[in-house]
């Protein structure tokens, strides 16, 4: 049985209380950190274990927190970047949902590490019970002495508010997100300067994602060199991952990082296979915003080495063949999706999220918008697909932020791994019109295993 770190005691009954989190153990990190170590001390452990920020971007979170500016007499805030509107990634709002003092536990010791004395929890405005729920939690936290002054006679002082968000996708990036919390619209900054130099209200600012910041817990507790030796190389740890589409088991599943793609897709412990005995075509693996792979290609990788669920190994090959880990969104696709109705659904959404700041994003959208969606309903020209090749290009790169990255990749790896089923919805309109997605013409499309192989146990 692979290690739990977040997760491990889910299913205990009543865990989402304080009373039964601090029996199961809760809250001995804080304890640990106020008790026994510096705040240098917390960030050097979080550097030895190697986590890197699990909102997508990857990113060395002891790194991250080694850079916060510490002028005097200036505040320093955390904010928690809970917003979580990547289509396909679920997992933030499952662990605030079921575990919340986990994330409140880490919010303390991180914000202990940066010497923050007011944090915040900026959770996505849609998700109004999570929002109760961590605000109960922060209730009962405060009731035991582990937030407000002083906190265990330390010295120390902790407030922790929730904000609800601004119901964009973009207010998940982290500097509108900052913008909407000092009460403004949700619009990227450019960058320079970071938030770690001027974040929130000007302010040095550390911004993490939920998952993040719940695992330092157990670091700063069990040590970041054992939180080093779980996963594989540079990727360290366990990973949430939100699970969808045509499998038999969707849901949210901890991993430990280095585990196969075909173990995680067919063995019972995870997805359970593909649902109704079809064959796997493609998968989304880290959210939306990163790029589609054909079956075989998510499989192993070009070298025929199997694939693994880490930042390496889903990437090897750029994106000529391989893909990222980002949020861990993982799409599961049969062979009765039609890519091309995927492609457009996802432009729909960048499209209507765009902030509209920069012309490459905000008029480059919607017109991958338009072309995909004439495409997809049989009004399609062959050359429409060299030129939403085209847009896309000219958007990747031509941004503040990466939200027009995020838009365009979908786009690119769509037409290079999957031309034909494009192309044959401009040779076929009327079929495409009517709903039959390539399924002709993707009777037998790449070397796919029709059943888990030998590598799965
Ligand atoms: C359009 C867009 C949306 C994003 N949404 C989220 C989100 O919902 N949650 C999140 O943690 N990071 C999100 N990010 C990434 C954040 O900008 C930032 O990198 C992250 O919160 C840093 O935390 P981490 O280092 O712990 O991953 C988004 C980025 C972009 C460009
Ligand atoms: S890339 Fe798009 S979302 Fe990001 S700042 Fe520019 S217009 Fe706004």
């Amino acid at each position: 049985m692979a290690q739990k770190i977040l997760l491990k005691d889910i299913d205990v009954p009543g865990i989402e209380t304080f009373d039964v989190f601090r029996k199961q153990g809760g809250y001995s990190a804080v304890e640990k950190v106020l008790k026994t170590m510096s705040p240098e001390d917390v960030v050097e452990e979080v550097k030895k274990s190697g986590l890197r920020g699990r909102g997508g971007a990857g990113f060395p979170t002891g790194m991250k927190w080694s850079f916060l500016a510490k002028p005097e007499g200036v505040p320093r805030y955390l904010v928690c970047n809970a917003d979580e509107s990547e289509p396909g990634t679920f997992k933030d709002r499952y662990l605030m949902t079921k575990l919340p003092h986990v994330l409140i536990e880490g919010m303390i010791v991180a914000s202990y590490a940066l010497g923050a004395n007011t944090s915040y929890i900026y959770v996505r405005g849609e998700m109004m019970p999570q929002i109760r729920i961590l605000e109960k939690a922060i209730a009962e936290a405060k009731a035991a002495g582990f937030l407000g002054e002083n906190i265990l006679g330390s010295g120390y002082d902790l407030e922790i508010y929730v904000q609800p968000g601004g119901g964009a996708y973009i207010c998940g990036e982290e500097t509108a997100l900052l913008e909407s919390l000092e009460g403004k619209r949700g619009n990227p900054r450019i960058k320079p300067p970071f938030p770690a130099i001027a974040g929130l209200y000007g302010c040095p600012t550390v911004v993490n994602n939920v998952e993040s910041i719940a695992a330092t817990s157990w670091i700063v507790l069990n040590g970041g060199d054992e939180y080093a030796k779980i996963g594989i190389g540079r990727s360290t740890g366990t990973k949430l991952i939100s699970a969808s589409g045509n499998i038999n088991k969707p849901g949210v599943y901890e991993i430990e990082l280095g585990l196969p793609v075909e173990e995680f897709i067919y063995s019972d412990e995870y997805c359970g296979g593909i649902a109704n005995g079809k064959r796997l075509k493609a998968v989304v693996a880290g959210g939306s915003s990163v790029p589609i792979l054909p079956a075989n290609l998510i499989l192993r990788t070009v070298n025929g080495e199997p694939r693994l669920m880490s930042y390496e190994s889903l990437a090897d090959g750029g994106f000529a063949s391989g893909t990222m880990l980002g949020s861990g969104g993982f799409i599961v696709m049969d062979e009765d999706a039609c890519i091309v109705r995927n492609t457009w659904n996802f432009s729909r959404f960048y499209h209507h999220e765009s902030c509209g700041q920069c012309s490459p994003c905000r008029e480059g959208t919607g017109w991958m918008e338009k072309i995909l969606h004439r495409i997809e309903y049989g009004h399609g020209k062959m050359s429409d697909i060299d030129l939403l090749w085209d847009v896309q290009r000219k958007i990747e790169g031509n941004t503040i932020c990466p939200l027009g990255d995020a838009a365009a990749w979908p786009v690119a790896s769509a037409i290079r791994h999957f031309r034909d089923e494009f192309e044959w919805h401009v040779n076929e309109p009327k079929a495409a019109m009517e709903g039959n997605y390539g399924l002709a013409h993707y009777a037998d499309p790449l070397p796919v295993p029709a059943a888990p192989s030998e590598l799965v146990k």
